[in-house]
């Protein structure tokens, strides 16, 4: 068996794949490779809407996430597609709505356990990523101390295991 066999396979999901979603994936991806984790987790992103396919990261989300560290510049927007269900060991989504169109297009039986990223951080005060898009600089770095606190989380319940 190889060992890319024993990967751990995570997809973001927000609404427009260029805001919460990326930073995510950005962030836990730093974690990863932090922790000297990169064989054994592999990280994706994508939306439940179409409006943002091939476009890089909101420049925003960039600019604040360039400052933590963070790698968005090269990300191209997708939308979520079924196979990705039997892709992916986790799917994670950034709101309730994000997750409810998610359990909608999830065939019966397929691979991924559906969650909000949330839930791997129960104390940081926020069950969802709220959506910056349409606010201000304050929202954007609200995205990255919560999306930091569930990557820690993630890799300490999942990973490190
Ligand atoms: P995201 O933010 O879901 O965090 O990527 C949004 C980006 C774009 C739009 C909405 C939310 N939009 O309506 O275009």
């Amino acid at each position: 068996m190889s060992l890319s066999t024993n990967k751990i396979r995570v997809l973001m999901v927000c609404l427009g794949n260029i805001c919460r979603s990326p930073t995510a994936e950005a962030m836990l991806r730093k974690k990863v490779h932090e922790a000297g984790l990169d064989d054994r987790v592999e990280v994706d992103s994508a939306g439940t809407a179409d409006y943002h396919v091939d476009s890089p990261p909101d420049r925003r989300a960039v600019a604040h996430g360039e400052r933590r560290g963070l790698q968005m510049k090269q990300l191209r927007g997708r939308q979520v597609e079924v196979a990705d269900f039997d892709r992916f060991d986790f799917i994670l989504a950034m709101d309730e709505d994000n997750l409810a169109n998610l359990r909608q297009l999830q065939p019966a039986g397929s691979r991924a356990e559906v969650a909000l990223l949330m839930s791997y951080a129960p104390r940081a005060g926020s069950a969802e990523v709220p959506d910056p898009y349409y606010g201000g600089a304050d929202g954007f770095e609200h995205v990255l101390d919560l999306v930091d606190a569930a990557a820690t989380g993630f890799i300490s319940t999942v990973v490190s295991n």
